[in-house]
């Protein structure tokens, strides 16, 4: 199988070990697109490059990117720009490494970003956890305010932009965007209703734009080789390239930056060389934990995000794949997903707060051997509470963030794939009393 990288936000960091330094990225290439995107107007940016491009938010919905810009009311300042590298989704793990292997192109995006949407403050906020990422970001951000790019009157443009690097706080709901909103206020990271949206009162109550760390970081290729060129790449409105992170029983984990419309084949067996040890794959996760699960029959489905959400049910999500041989139980994977959500899960809306807990138990018992035969369709009749129809996607809620309709993804992916599996050891194991784990 022949299927190569396609390498453009990842090309810097794969060639050069110092690509984190400004001498690298400089002799690289580096802040010329942050150059010609000023003597733009900041609309031909958002609608000529941007727009044109067809780029989607990398962090998880897919939305697009310059779409989500043309929401902020006109004539209201001041208004930011919030760069998400809280990367909490389980098994995602990219956007660590363009932070701590090439942090200057994300201050070059960003830039680009904030001068595109009017902002004169960006904030980047950064998983606590990335010690060495955040060391990296913040020496980047200094050093593009010693050259020029960031501060008053930005590379002689007029231009003036603040940017400020703030470690986050530690949980999985910092990272929705309003979560992220309320921990950057210096509140807890609890999300907030929506309407309104951050575009329209986000942070500091004013007109925000929240974009992924990937996102951000593809911007100063899309100005470089025009929105036009990089709409060519990809396939449908999944244009240009994503990076996906590979990760379990595979010969080769680790991220792929790839170009949008080659297959789970492609990716999985031809890239990450196929399941290890010479065993046969019994599902995987697409899109991150809260993505349903697909089949090894799923192989030769194209990484498309409109083609996986609306014919298979489930989405790209954050890009984290996650490969599961022949001799795991889904059972109990199914739990330890729900007792992520459980335990990340913030507490604020009742079908969240309460739903994630009592799923948990339930499926700590049918993977511990002591399920009911009853217990999958009651966890199914119980979720419509948080998801009130399973065979929608995306989920729709009835929760405040998509923490909620997460939790259902596990038991939702049992039910559609190893139903009979799951009712045969409950059936078997009935006569078992359930217990509730410590
Ligand atoms: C529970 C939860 C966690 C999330 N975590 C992240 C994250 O770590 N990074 C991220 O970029 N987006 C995350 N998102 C999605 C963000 O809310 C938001 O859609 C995204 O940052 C927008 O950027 P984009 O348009 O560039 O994709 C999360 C959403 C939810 C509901
Ligand atoms: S869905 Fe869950 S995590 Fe999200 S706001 Fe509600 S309780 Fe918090």
């Amino acid at each position: 199988m022949s299927v190569t990288e396609t390498r453009i936000v990842t090309r810097r960091l794969r060639e050069h070990p110092d690509a984190h330094t400004l001498e690298r990225y400089l002799a690289t290439g580096g802040y010329e697109a942050l150059r010609r995107a000023l003597q733009m107007t900041p609309d031909a940016v958002r609608d000529e490059q941007v727009t044109a491009s067809g780029l989607r938010g990398r962090g998880g919905a897919g939305f697009g990117t310059g779409q989500k810009w043309s929401f902020l009311p006109a004539g209201v300042h001041p208004r930011y720009l919030v760069v998400n590298g809280d990367e909490g989704e389980p098994c995602t793990f990219k956007d660590h490494m363009l932070i701590e292997g090439d942090p200057h192109q994300i201050v070059e995006g960003a830039a680009i970003a904030a001068y595109a949407i009017g902002a004169h403050h960006a904030f980047c906020y950064v998983r606590g956890e990335f010690a060495l990422g955040i060391e990296r970001l913040e020496r980047a951000v200094a050093e593009a305010y010693d050259a020029g790019f960031l501060g008053r009157d930005v590379c002689g443009s007029g231009y003036d932009l603040e940017m400020v690097v703030h470690p986050g706080a530690g949980a999985y709901v910092a990272g929705d965007e309003t979560g992220l909103l309320s921990s950057l206020e210096g509140g807890r990271a609890m999300p907030r209703i929506k309407p309104p949206f951050p575009a329209v009162q986000g942070l500091y109550a004013a007109p925000t734009v929240v974009n992924n760390v990937e996102t951000v970081a593809t911007l100063p290729h899309i100005i470089l080789m025009g929105g036009d060129a990089y709409a060519r790449l990809g396939v449908g409105r999944s244009t240009g390239t994503r990076i996906f992170s590979v990760s379990g029983h595979v010969r080769r984990p680790g991220n792929y930056e790839v170009e949008l419309g080659i297959t789970f084949r492609d990716l999985i067996e031809g890239l990450a060389g196929g399941v290890r040890d010479g065993k046969r794959m019994k599902f995987f996760i697409p899109g991150g934990a809260s993505s349903p699960w697909l089949l090894p029959d799923h192989l030769d489905e194209p990484l498309d995000m409109d083609h996986v959400t609306q014919n298979l049910r489930t989405m790209l999500g954050s890009g984290a794949v996650m490969v599961f041989d022949e001799d795991t139980d889904p059972a109990l994977v199914a739990w330890r997903l729900a007792r992520f959500f459980a335990h990340e899960s913030c507490g604020k809306c009742t079908p969240c707060r309460e739903g994630s807990d009592w799923l948990e138990k339930v499926l700590f018992r049918i993977a511990h051997g002591r399920g009911r035969p009853e217990d999958l369709d009651l966890m199914l009749s119980f979720g419509q509470t948080i998801v009130p129809d399973l065979d929608r996607t995306p989920f729709n809620q009835t929760t405040i963030c998509a923490l909620g309709p997460s939790t259902m993804s596990p038991v939702v992916s049992l039910d559609r794939w190893f139903r009979d599996e799951i009712l045969e050891r409950c059936g078997a194991d009935r006569r078992r009393i359930p217990v509730v784990p410590a």
